[in-house]
């Protein structure tokens, strides 16, 4: 104890900064390069960590230690690569970062929240900041002290694959819903100084604000892309929301794979360094994206050395690198040793790690809480998701006749048909980062689909569900259905392949809706589950008798039934423009020529 309490570094009751200018005193040149080095959990072994002094492992989107672990098997991962960064020479523990976007998503068995495309129609902060605290719960209770969220890109152009990750096309809405950091890392004290990392304690995880900046602006919405665009409008459109999220005391900023004006964001140092770091005053990490810097051909060349140069020069402080360690080490190395970059540059580069380090408490917590295990996917949480995903909904048909709407329907109806694939499935309605990295269908972890929420809804009543995932004339032929759900929509999908410039409804939607609502003459509630809006022709429309966007909205199916049912009333609006057709990609609402099918802020109540 003698030895803890006189050494500057290990002692708690030192201030952080003492404690960072102690630590970084104290190491090698080797030991804070390993600290700006973040490797996949594949690659990584305790010795590796132990002997790199490695700053960081990470689970790419879906790595986990087998199919199906559950939070407890990711608990005991975790903790083996910890004992490796304990057992250092100086026993700087690492941070595990994972994508726990809408959920602790990865890990089976727990909640999985509606999308931010849903949470942004929920125009609701205080929900989205509760459920930033359950996410970080979970995500602990896994033994994981980072979340690669909140994604805060204001998403200008729906054909953009990563749309259903922004809260929504307008940035006084994404703005709001900042409140995700203080939920995933807790509120910081009233003299919290400005910009400066905070996560409360062992209940909350470090956050990243992504992806800095404007990766929601790119041209035509391809991702990966270039944002082209002045700097006052930069600023004004896509750059307020870090500055919420550093006023929130946000962890790190993940760089954006995309450009602005032609110029990597990785290797741009006037926005990384004299914007993010100097002017707005981030006092936290910044963290390159998954192999980015594999690539960009930085103006230094195009080989990787070329790319490190350039990025860490730049401002980025850790690198996802995240196979290729050995050779990122070697090539930081060599820049350091020939002064391409200078040790003042990796000196502030390891002062942002270790006073994130510090700030959340891992040199005092370093290992998991098994005592939050019984708290992954809780009753209370579920109830959560369901109210996220009953405030999501946005109603934009209710009856051909305004004076007879369609919903609530009739829980005692006598028959009623269910129809469509993402009616009953579990992974449709979680949609992409979910089990795996892209998505996939089928029961992937517990949840509730729509037809379960149905048949739960309507109980013992005398009605009769009938599912029919795709039924046809014939099928339908002679059958005195009171009324049909059927649910159309996206398979899930993720990043670059999500990119997608026709926008029609997917597996023949369109058909399925007008078939049982037009063909088969039965009153319809069409329920769109996707990360977008997508075309819907006016013959559609106006052959359902009800529409709802459902958007992404995660295992808790019955929020949907709750509100269909009339049990709640509908309360989401559209956070994005509901296009006529992709021709007019991409809207602003601020222009004059706006015309879409339903204005952004679109929605309407059950009982007007
Ligand atoms: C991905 C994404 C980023 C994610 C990271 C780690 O490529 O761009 O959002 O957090 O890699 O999975």
């Amino acid at each position: 104890m003698a030895d803890m309490m006189n050494v500057v570094y290990k002692n708690a009751n030192e201030p952080i900064e003492a404690r960072v200018k102690d630590l970084l005193s104290r190491m090698t040149l080797k030991e804070k390069l390993g600290q700006m080095t973040q490797i996949e959990r594949s690659v990584a072994t305790p010795a590796a960590i132990r002997d790199l002094c490695i700053g960081s492992v990470l689970s790419g989107g879906g790595s986990k230690p087998f199919n199906n672990a559950t939070s407890a098997d990711w608990a005991d991962m975790v903790d083996g690569l910890q004992k490796g960064a304990i057992d250092s020479r100086l026993g700087i523990p690492i941070f595990y970062g994972s994508d726990a976007v809408h959920g602790n998503n990865n890990v089976y068995g727990t909640t999985i929240f509606p999308h931010n495309v849903g949470l942004g129609a929920t125009r609701d902060p205080d929900l989205v900041e509760k459920i930033g605290a359950a996410t970080a719960l979970e995500t602990r209770a896994s033994g994981v002290q980072y979340a690669f969220a909140p994604c805060i890109a204001v998403c200008k152009d729906p054909r953009w694959g990563r749309c259903y990750e922004s809260y929504g096309e307008d940035t006084q809405l994404v703005r709001k819903m900042t409140s995700l950091v203080t939920g995933l890392q807790g509120k910081p004290p009233q003299d919290h100084p400005y910009g400066y990392p905070y996560v409360a304690g062992r209940n909350n995880v470090m956050a990243s604000a992504k992806h800095y900046v404007g990766d929601g602006g790119t041209d035509k919405g391809k991702n990966e892309g270039n944002t082209i665009i002045d700097y006052e409008n930069l600023e004004k459109i896509h750059m307020l929301p870090y500055q919420d999220c550093i006023s929130k005391g946000v962890c790190t900023v993940m760089a954006s794979y995309s450009s602005w004006n032609g110029t990597k964001l990785h290797s741009h140092r006037y926005l990384l360094t004299d914007i993010l770091k100097e002017k707005l005053g981030f006092k936290g990490i910044v963290i390159s994206d998954w192999e980015a810097l594999d690539r960009f051909h930085s103006p230094h060349g195009s080989n990787y050395r070329s790319a490190v140069l350039s990025a860490v020069n730049a401002g980025v402080d850790m690198v996802m690198v995240p196979f290729r360690y050995e050779l990122f080490l070697e090539d930081l190395s060599y820049l350091v040793e020939s002064g391409e970059i200078s040790m003042s540059r990796i000196d502030d580069a390891v002062e942002r790690i270790l006073r994130v380090k510090f700030a959340a408490k891992l040199f005092e917590y370093p290992m998991s809480d098994r005592s939050l295990l019984d708290i992954v996917g809780c009753k209370q949480h579920r109830e959560l998701a369901r109210e996220a995903v009953r405030k999501s909904l946005v109603l934009l048909k209710n009856g051909k006749d305004p004076r007879k709407p369609f919903l609530p329907l009739n829980k005692n109806a006598k028959k009623i048909l269910v129809a469509g694939k993402h009616a009953d499935d579990l992974g449709y309605q979680c949609g992409g980062w979910t089990a795996t990295w892209e998505g996939t269908s089928g029961r992937i972890t517990v949840g509730t689909t729509i037809l379960d929420a149905v048949k739960e809804a309507i109980g013992n009543n005398n009605t009769e569900v009938i599912y029919e995932e795709n039924p046809t004339t014939e099928s339908l032929s002679g059958q005195d259905f009171s009324y049909a759900i059927v649910a159309v929509g996206e398979a899930p999908y993720v990043e670059s392949g999500g990119d997608n410039s026709d926008l029609t409804i997917p597996f023949n939607g369109e058909e399925l809706l007008k078939l049982v609502a037009s063909e088969s003459g039965i009153p319809t509630l069409g329920i769109l589950i996707s990360g977008r809006p997508l075309v819907l022709e006016a013959s559609v429309v106006e052959a359902l008798d009800g529409l709802v966007a459902g958007w992404l909205p995660g295992s808790e199916g019955n929020g949907i039934t709750d509100v269909i049912f009339g049990d709640y009333e509908f309360h989401g609006k559209l956070p994005v423009s509901w296009f006529k057709s992709v021709d007019q990609l991409p809207m602003d609402s601020q222009q004059n020529l706006y015309d879409p099918l339903f204005p952004i802020g679109y929605g309407l109540k059950c009982k007007n």
